[in-house]
C-alpha cells in the first residue's frame, strides 16, 4: 500500500493506534452490545460481543470500508466484473449459487445440469453397479468435498467415498484398502489439469484398474476441470468430463462440478441445499448494512487484531466432531487468499496481512493447546463454532457438556482470574473470542457457514487492498520441484539441498 496515495492507509493507521477499554468493561459501557454485535441469519448466531470491537471502532472500520469502496468491490464480485486483476478475471463462485451476473449464472446452471445428468446416469447404473468413488484431487479440489461429506454423511452415504490428495503413495495405498475395481468409479478433480500430485495419482488409479484386468480403465474415470482439452488429451472421453469456469478459484470451487462427489455420496438434493444455504449468505453479505453484516464485522475483528494488537494467528475450534475438517479447509481459504505481501496493484505492503489460521476441535483442544490461549504470551483471537441440535445417539448430557464447555472457554478467556499469591495460577483475561452458534448442522446451514468465511476473507482483502483470488506464492516451489528432478538444473541448488539429495540416494 502506498501510504501517501491509498485512502485506506490513514484509516488503518488510526485503527492501529486506537486504545480502547478491555472487553469486560465494554459490556458495562455499552448496554446495547449484544444487540449491536450479535447477528442472527441463515440459521447461525454470530456473536462478536466478546471482541474488542466497540462503537467507536465499528465506526472507524465503517470509514475504512468506505475508503476501500467495499460496496463497489462487492458489487463487482457479484456482477462478474474483474476482481482478480493480476490474472485479469472475475471470481464467479457466487454464480455457482445463482447469485452472480446473468451470463455467469447461466453458464454455471448449464454445467450443473450436465453434472446432474451424469449423477443420474451413475445412479441408474450406466457404469454398472457403483459401490465406491475414489476422489483424486488436492487443495481446493478436495478440501471442500471432504469437509462437506465428513460433516453431513455420518448417517450413511450412497457410495463409499475415498479421498486421495498427497503424492505420497501411502495415501493411495490407504485410499484403496478394500475397494473393488469392478465397482469403483474414479473422480479426478483438477482445475488446471496440470497438478503433479493429481495426475500422478490418476495414473496410479489407472494402473490399479488395469492391474485388476479392467478392459477400459479410462472409461471408469470422471474428470472435473476448467481445462477440458487437457483432460481429453490425457485419454478421458469428453462425455465424462464435467467442466467448470476458469473464473471459479480452486479454493472457492466446491459449489461447482468439483462437488460431484458430494452429490454422489449424499444425493443431488443435498448438494442443491448446500448451494441454497450459500446463496442465502450471499444475499446477507450483499444486502446487510456494514454494521449488521456478519462477514464484514468478522473482517473488522480480524483486522483489528492483526493491525492493532499484533496478533499473528487466529484459531478456529469446532465444538462438533462433524466439523473436524473445518480448520484445514479454512487454512487454504484464508491463507492462500490473503497471505500476500503486496497490494492488488503490486505495491509492497508495510503492514500485516492475513493472520495464520489454525485450530481443531473442542473439547480435545482444551486438554492440549488451550494452555497457550489462556496464559501464553501470544494474543490469539479464538472462534468457537458449535451446533445447538444434538444428533448423536449418546446420552444428551454429552452434547450439553460439549456446548457448555465451548461457552465456558469464551467466558474464561474474557474474564480471566487474578491470583496475587501465585502468578503461575493467574489468568490475564481480556482475551477475545467469537462464537458461531448453528441451530443445526444441515446442508443449508453448512453452505451458509462456508460462504460466510468466503465473504469475510474477501472483505478483509478489500480493506487491505490486496487481491485474494491469485496464489502466485505456490509457483516457486512447483518450479523448484521440477528443477530438482533434472540432473542439469539440480547442480544449481545450494549445498545443503544437494547433500540431502545425496543422503536420500536420489
Ligand atoms: O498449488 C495450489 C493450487 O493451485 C490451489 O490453488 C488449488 O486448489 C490446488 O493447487 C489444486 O489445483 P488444481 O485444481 O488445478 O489441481
Amino acid at each position: 500500500m502506498n501510504d501517501s496515495t491509498d485512502p485506506r492507509a490513514a484509516r488503518l493507521d488510526t485503527i492501529a493506534n486506537y486504545e480502547g477499554p478491555p472487553i469486560g468493561a465494554l459490556f458495562d459501557a455499552e448496554p446495547d452490545r449484544l444487540d449491536r454485535l450479535v447477528i442472527e441469519d441463515c440459521g447461525i448466531r454470530f456473536d462478536f460481543s466478546k471482541t474488542h470491537l466497540d462503537a467507536d471502532l465499528v465506526a472507524m472500520f465503517g470509514e475504512l470500508a468506505e475508503a476501500s469502496d467495499l460496496a463497489g468491490q462487492r458489487k463487482a464480485l457479484f456482477s462478474g466484473a474483474v476482481v482478480n486483476p493480476t490474472e485479469g478475471r472475475a471470481a464467479t463462485h457466487v454464480a455457482e449459487r445463482g447469485e452472480g451476473g446473468n451470463d455467469d449464472n447461466q453458464f454455471a446452471a448449464a454445467m450443473r445440469r450436465r453434472m446432474r445428468q451424469l449423477v443420474d446416469a451413475i445412479e441408474a447404473d450406466a457404469f454398472g453397479e457403483i459401490e465406491a468413488v475414489l476422489h483424486i484431487g488436492i487443495g481446493g479440489s478436495v478440501l471442500g468435498p471432504a469437509l462437506i461429506v465428513d460433516a453431513l454423511g455420518r448417517e450413511g452415504q450412497n457410495v463409499d467415498l475415498r479421498f486421495v490428495a498427497n503424492i505420497d503413495g501411502e495415501a493411495m495405498d490407504e485410499a484403496l484398502i478394500g475397494l473393488d475395481p469392478e465397482t469403483t468409479l474414479v473422480v479426478a478433480v483438477s482445475k488446471s489439469w496440470s497438478t503433479m500430485e493429481t495426475l500422478t495419482n490418476l495414473d496410479a488409479a489407472i494402473d490399479w484398474l488395469e492391474g485388476a484386468g479392467m478392459e477400459d480403465p479410462y472409461g471408469r474415470v470422471i474428470a472435473v476441470t476448467a481445462s477440458p482439452d487437457k483432460a481429453i488429451e490425457s485419454g478421458i472421453d469428453e462425455t465424462r468430463i464435467l467442466p467448470f469456469a476458469e473464473s471459479v478459484g480452486g479454493r472457492y470451487s466446491l459449489w461447482s462440478a468439483v462437488g460431484v462427489s458430494i452429490a454422489l455420496a449424499l444425493g443431488y438434493e443435498k448438494f442443491e441445499e448446500l448451494l441454497e444455504g450459500a446463496a442465502a449468505m450471499d444475499r446477507h453479505f450483499k444486502l446487510s448494512p456494514v454494521e449488521k453484516n456478519a462477514p464484514v464485522l468478522a473482517a473488522f475483528s480480524d483486522l483489528y487484531y492483526t493491525q492493532n494488537r499484533g496478533a499473528e494467528t487466529r484459531a478456529v475450534f469446532a465444538y462438533d466432531e462433524r466439523l473436524r475438517l473445518l480448520a484445514p479447509y479454512l487454512q487454504q481459504l484464508v491463507m492462500e487468499s490473503n497471505g500476500k505481501g503486496v497490494t492488488a496493484d503490486g505495491t509492497p505492503l508495510d503492514r500485516p496481512t492475513s493472520a495464520i489460521l489454525w485450530g481443531g476441535v473442542g473439547t480435545d483442544g482444551q486438554h492440549a493447546v488451550f494452555q497457550l490461549l489462556h496464559q501464553g504470551s501470544h494474543l490469539v483471537p479464538v472462534e468457537f463454532v458449535a451446533v445447538i441440535e444434538n444428533e448423536d445417539s449418546q446420552d444428551p448430557r454429552q452434547h450439553r457438556q460439549l456446548l457448555l464447555n465451548a461457552f465456558a472457554q469464551g467466558a474464561a478467556l474474557m474474564a480471566g482470574r487474578a491470583n496475587d499469591e501465585d502468578a503461575a495460577r493467574a489468568y490475564p483475561g481480556d482475551r477475545p473470542s467469537a462464537t458461531l452458534l448453528l441451530d443445526k448442522l444441515d446442508a443449508h446451514t453448512l453452505g451458509a457457514l462456508i460462504a460466510f468465511y468466503e465473504h469475510r476473507t474477501f472483505a478483509e482483502a478489500v480493506m487491505l487492498g490486496i487481491n485474494p483470488f491469485d496464489q502466485y506464492g505456490v509457483e516457486l516451489g512447483k518450479d523448484m520441484a521440477r528443477a530438482i528432478d533434472d540432473p542439469e538444473t539440480r547442480e544449481e541448488f545450494d549445498p545443503s539441498t544437494k547433500a540431502l539429495i545425496g543422503k536420500a540416494g536420489l
